[in-house]
């Protein structure tokens, strides 16, 4: 009769359990349906967006400085942060917004942000130079959980949702894993900070003696990407802003690379930083 009833208590144990693991399984997997249907909602927006950039009349645009004669933004910046501003908000209404052209709200340690930079590369735009993007990522506290770096111009569309992989155009991304003397090096120039130059290229030397050649395209954004998907080996700069790479940051982790300060320690979304991705093989 004692075995029956231990057999019984057993039996209901094991059930209660298989039952917990099912509910927890089917939480999880909601939670993740819904990152999938926010970053589907999120990439329609950013494609919408991406059109205003390429229709732009660049030509009558009106064009202001903000920190210095170097650091320009022009009614297109803005007119997309709003777009995204107001579409963001109707996606996902409880998540802060943090977008480079102002109005932003602070950045807490729980609950949803997105980190948004509506053109990536304005001196490109500015220029006709065809190699910008709008980025937006999603933040759960100071942890990245999804991000978006859409290039317009080669309708090129880069997203990821941590622990899920990155993806362009719907193809798998990955980093190369070619060493540092087959490496493409890519950097940028702080241009905001022109204090920063002798730094850039004393680390730029270094680099470049070492590595194939090396690249400046004008987008921090797109030199996460190019990372990601293997076309480089490695990024740098030495001042970036969280805009500037939340999302990509993510999609470079997400193909299997790693982005830290110059220094390697953990990118804060604080304020301004260092910044290097690499392959995981340099
Ligand atoms: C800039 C670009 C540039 C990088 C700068 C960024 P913006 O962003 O990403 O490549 O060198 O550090 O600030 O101002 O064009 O959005
Ligand atoms: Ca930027
Ligand atoms: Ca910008």
């Amino acid at each position: 009769m004692k075995k029956q009833v231990d057999f019984t208590i057993g039996l209901c144990f094991l059930l209660q359990s298989v039952l917990l693991v099912d509910i927890i399984a089917l939480i999880y997997k909601m939670l993740v349906i819904n990152l999938k249907n926010i970053i589907n909602e999120i990439c329609s927006l950013v494609k919408e967006c991406g059109k205003v950039v390429l229709n732009a009349d660049r030509a009558k645009m009106a064009i202001d400085i903000k920190s210095g004669v170097t650091d320009l933004v022009t009614e297109y910046d803005k007119k997309i942060q709003g777009q995204l501003q107001l579409g963001l908000k109707k996606i996902l209404p409880e998540a802060k917004f943090i977008g480079e052209e102002g109005s932003n709200d602070e950045l807490t340690d729980d609950g949803y942000a997105f980190v948004v930079d509506p053109i990536d590369g304005t001196t490109n735009f500015i220029k006709d130079y065809h190699h910008s993007a709008i980025s937006v990522a999603l933040l759960k506290g100071k942890d990245v959980v999804a991000g978006i770096v859409y290039n317009p111009y080669l309708d090129e569309l880069f997203s990821a949702i941590k622990g899920e992989g990155a993806f362009c155009n719907g193809n798998k991304t990955s980093v190369s894993s070619q060493p540092m003397s087959k490496a493409l090096v890519l950097f940028g120039t702080s241009p905001y900070d022109k204090d920063l130059f002798p730094k850039t290229i004393e680390v730029l030397s270094e680099y470049f003696n070492q590595a194939l050649d090396i690249r400046r395209s004008g987008s921090a954004a797109l030199d996460l990407c190019t990372v990601a998907c293997g076309r480089a080996e490695l990024y740098f700069e030495l001042q970036v802003s969280p805009w500037d790479f939340a999302a990509g940051k993510l999609i470079v982790e997400e193909s299997g690379g790693v982005v830290t300060t110059l220094d390697g320690a953990p990118l804060s979304f604080d304020g301004k930083t260092t910044i290097l991705a690499k392959n995981n093989v340099i």
